[in-house]
């Protein structure tokens, strides 16, 4: 079985599909892309998956365990945890304070102070914040905000992230340094990613296997080489 296994989600808001009959498997270890126009239900996928969002119809299972009618804590225990496409630290906490709380809250384990001082090291570490840890998270750069975002996915121990758009605002030495970033935690950390990004260019250089959503459907899956030569994406994305 697939670390992540999705099998036909649909997610209706009253009149709107905006999920319909979603399936896709993300392997250990994989970089697995989402890509969609605005409205496409990327962060509903997202939403469903991580439990802030119940589904309509289908069902999710992360290593081996089904997630459906989990709470977010639950699930973020289990070693899955997501971003937001807004960034939200808590503002009036320093950099190192947000990754404590997450540390202590979000991994599900008891742990000792030298412990969550030592995850809390390492998740600066990993996304080169090190030298910010005393700064109020509300003082850092949008940039070094969804580095904290991903920090504080890394301080709950998880084991696979969900990042919606990452690199959305960041100019083009932010998104190169992002890149730079991702791939090192996915080599270094082992860890698996899904990314949700508007930034073709990032996603297609990052991405294992990308899925397509069009109105809630999926219209296309390949490889990255697949994606760019596929008509209905290209119709889709540029008319
Ligand atoms: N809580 C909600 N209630 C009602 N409709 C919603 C809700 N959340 C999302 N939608 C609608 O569902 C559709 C999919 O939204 P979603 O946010 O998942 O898109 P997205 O692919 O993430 O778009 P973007 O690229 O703009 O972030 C949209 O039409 C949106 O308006
Ligand atoms: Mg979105």
């Amino acid at each position: 079985m697939a670390f992540l296994d999705i099998t036909g989600v649909s997610k209706r808001f009253g009149g709107l599909m905006a999920l319909s009959d979603v399936s896709l498997q993300v392997e250990k270890g994989e970089i697995f892309g989402l890509m969609g126009a605005n409205g496409a239900g990327k962060t509903t996928l997202f939403s469903v998956i991580a439990g802030h969002v119940a589904p309509s119809a289908g069902e999710v299972v992360f290593n081996g365990t089904r997630l459906t009618g989990l709470s977010p804590s639950r699930i973020c225990r289990l070693g899955l945890c997501r971003t937001f496409q807004i960034v939200r630290p808590f503002a009036g906490l320093t950099v190192a304070e947000n990754l404590r709380v997450a540390a202590l809250y979000g991994s599900g384990r008891k742990l000792s102070a030298v412990e969550i001082a030592r995850v809390v090291d390492a998740a600066l570490e990993a996304v080169d914040l090190s030298d910010r840890r005393h700064l109020d998270a509300a003082q850092l750069t949008l940039s070094g905000q969804k580095r904290l975002e991903i920090a504080r996915a890394l301080a709950t121990g998880a084991q696979l992230v969900m990042l919606d758009e990452v690199m959305a605002g960041l100019n083009p030495t932010e998104v190169s340094a992002m890149l730079a970033t991702l791939e090192r935690l996915r080599g270094d950390h082992r860890l698996t990613f899904v990314i949700v990004e508007h930034v073709i260019g990032a996603l297609m250089t990052l991405s294992d296997r990308i899925l397509v959503l069009d109105h809630g459907e999926c219209i296309a899956f390949g490889t990255p080489e697949e994606i760019g030569n596929h008509d209905r994406v290209a119709e889709v994305y540029f008319g």
